[in-house]
């Protein structure tokens, strides 16, 4: 790979682009013009959009009728980096390491979009144009939900009409497998607070007399699941498809160990997981309840005898065909209300949402991609789902009506959204190839 690349890559990660926190608000947006500039200068028309948020860039080539349109989606924001402590180097000082590159954002999106990036600069350096219209649509708000895009695409309906959206921001199923995933779980969120007294209180004056909104939490949140896993919210699963036999038949003959695989990249002592169901299919075609945080009372060093006045928690669902993101949330607040122990009260506030999504991975551009894929890396690509969200996915399909190509390049043990984030050249360098052969393959009709 050219060293020009390679200093690309090191310049996008330094940014500290981590979008839910209003401290980083100066280093998103100079992230965002450090990509307006890339791009310009590998010839696009450019232009950095502003929303109620952070900024989306959005650019392309000469639009040309009689040819496809494309447009490749990726995102710059990153999720932040803590725990410090855990990092073996700076998050935002991205090293070389045996061929692999650490920083947060190396692979999630940062080095995805930028292989998009510049694969486009180098068809165009070769051939002064590209075989299709490009859109470039990269947004700084995917890490939060994505609230502000459906308006961007909503807006600019028209001008971004395309025939198909290629993303590279789901994983390869190990190194060196292509991969199309042709479906991603949805999200949905809520956070609940549980009160007690109006101020902390002294355990041994008044412990025994009122209640403790901790213990209140604690016999709450027990009740989502059964001791096999199974959630336990009334009519939760009533609009779950079942998966169909030959993605369970397609999932087996994986080459990949997914049990092993997951053990060991997780160090988590055993499974465990929903009766009935393998590894694969419990992480990409079944829904989970999760209590992301939790929190409430004494945190600091020795004993204090306290009962406190709050609790909460943050919980998240992940959504699978054909389950609705509000109803899940009614069905959840319901089920909350329902089990809240005496002698508290409960507020329940509901977060950002995004929907799942489910395509054909068999359809013409389907079968573009699968051809790009196996070129590329000279394997036959693996065809799955993922367990992650891409929110904006699903409005691709309900706002421009379009369906959505996931090439991800994301390894396994890439560890997104964890300290030590990585991505391998190697990748970078092959998304770079698989973009300029997806192209080719799409401009064919
Ligand atoms: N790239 C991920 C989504 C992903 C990860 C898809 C792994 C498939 C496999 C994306 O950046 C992400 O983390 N999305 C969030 C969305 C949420 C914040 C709304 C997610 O899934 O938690
Ligand atoms: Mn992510």
């Amino acid at each position: 790979m050219r060293d020009s690349h390679y200093q690309d890559y090191l310049s996008f990660l330094r940014f500290a682009s981590v979008s839910t926190d209003e401290q980083y608000r100066d280093k998103v947006a100079a992230c965002a013009d450090w990509l307006v500039k890339k791009l310009e200068g590998i010839g696009l028309e450019t232009r950095l959009v502003p929303t109620k948020g952070h900024p989306v860039v959005w650019a392309h080539n000469k639009l040309q009728p009689g040819r496809r349109t494309v447009m490749i989606y990726g995102h710059y924001d990153v999720q932040p980096p803590d725990p410090l402590e855990l990092w073996d180097s700076p998050p935002f000082e991205p090293v070389l390491k045996n061929g692999y590159v650490f920083a947060r954002g190396a692979t999630d999106n940062k080095g995805q979009i930028l292989a998009h990036i510049l694969g486009v600069q180098e068809a165009m350096e070769k051939d002064g144009d590209l075989p299709v219209n490009v859109h470039f649509v990269i947004e700084g708000e995917e890490e939060i939900g994505s609230g502000n895009l459906g308006p961007f695409l909503s807006e600019h309906k028209n001008e971004l009409k395309c025939d198909v959206a290629v993303v590279s921001d789901t994983g390869m199923v190990a190194k060196g497998v292509p991969t199309l995933s042709y479906g991603l779980r949805g999200v949905t969120a809520l956070e609940i607070k549980i009160t007690g007294a109006k101020m902390d209180l002294h355990s041994g004056v008044f412990g025994g007399a009122v209640a403790n909104p901790i213990t209140a939490l604690a016999r709450l949140l027990a009740t989502l699941h059964d001791e096999n896993g199974h959630i336990a919210i009334e009519g939760f699963y009533d609009k779950v498809k079942p998966l169909e036999d030959w993605e369970r038949k397609a999932w087996r003959a994986l080459p990949i160990d997914g049990d092993k695989a997951i053990l060991e990249e997780t160090g988590s002592p055993d499974l465990f997981g929903e009766k009935d169901y393998s590894t694969l299919e419990r992480l990409w075609g079944r829904p989970t309840a999760e209590i992301n945080g939790i929190g409430g009372g004494y945190q600091g060093q020795g004993t204090k005898t306290v009962i406190a006045s709050h609790a909460m928690a943050k919980l998240t669902f992940r959504l699978v065909p054909d389950q609705d993101g509000d109803e899940i949330l009614t069905l959840a607040e319901k089920h909350l209300k329902k089990h809240l122990p005496p002698g508290v009260t409960m507020e329940i506030t509901r977060g950002h949402s995004g929907p799942w999504y489910l395509t054909d991975p068999h359809s013409e551009f389907g079968e573009a991609a699968l051809r790009a894929l196996k070129t590329v890396f000279g394997k036959e690509p693996a065809v799955i789902r993922e367990g992650g969200a891409i929110p904006i996915v699903s409005q691709f399909r309900t706002i421009l009506g379009v369906e959505t190509l996931l090439l991800g390049l994301a390894l396994p043990d890439c560890r997104a959204h964890s300290p030590n984030e990585n991505f391998p050249l190697e990748n970078l360098e092959g998304g770079i190839r698989l973009n300029k052969a997806v192209l080719a393959e799409l401009a064919k009709k």
